[in-house]
């Protein structure tokens, strides 16, 4: 698999903590980042894991920027892509190269709270569980088919801080199951309702 990461990288480090123990069912074979300072860039290298930097500054359109990230997976292999923090939307050209191939990772019980902040959002809201959810990235933000999900109850003095804690210890385990379950052929990969090309004209 490769990974897509921005920032500090604790769901990447829970894949190659996966990765590196004995009997372990996938590789992470590069960790791509598009911020040169990003924390998980330093646990890949840690890891011995190949890692690369693409900024948007330096591809004029977006479609570009995709392509260069694509190839950097592709070009070293990559079956399967794990967005770990990985700030920005992928284009249709990226997710046209992984057909049913992308999956990201998300805290909240999806489709409740998608975006930016939703620990704050589960708050505001007042919603008494909230969790984790894996899932195949289709086109939109915090679309597509679910993996696994697990859920977390939120206590009356919780904060951000402390929810988001509490949920994030999830993540690391759901995102680790759902790739090793993916890589034992227990879910359908790549996912059917995302791999085909979508008719001419569409
Ligand atoms: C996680 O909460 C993940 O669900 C979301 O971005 C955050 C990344 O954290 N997509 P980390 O970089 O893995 O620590």
């Amino acid at each position: 698999m490769a990974a897509l990461a921005s920032g500090r990288g604790t769901n990447l480090q829970a894949l190659l903590d996966a990765s590196g123990r004995a009997g372990a069912l996938f590789e992470v074979v590069v960790v791509i980042s598009d911020k040169p300072q990003a924390q998980a860039l330093e646990r890949a290298a840690k890891a011995g894991v190949e890692t690369v930097v693409v900024q948007k500054k330096e591809h004029p359109t977006r479609g570009q920027f995709d392509e260069a990230m694509a190839l950097a997976a592709k070009g070293r292999g990559a079956q399967l892509v794990c967005l770990a923090g990985f700030m920005r939307v992928l284009s249709p050209t990226f997710l046209s190269r992984f057909r049913g191939r992308v999956i990201n990772i998300h805290p909240s019980l999806l489709p409740s709270f998608p975006g930016l902040d939703a620990q704050r959002q589960a708050l505001e809201y007042g919603v008494k569980v909230t969790g984790c959810t894996v899932h195949f990235v289709d086109e939109g933000v915090d679309t597509g088919p679910v993996i696994m999900q697990i859920p977390v109850e939120v206590a009356p003095e919780d904060t951000e801080e402390t929810l988001g804690a509490r949920i994030l210890a999830r993540e690391h385990m759901a995102y680790v199951k759902s790739v090793e379950m993916i890589a034992e052929g227990r879910i359908p990969f790549p996912h059917p309702s995302l791999s085909q090309a979508p008719e001419r004209g569409q």
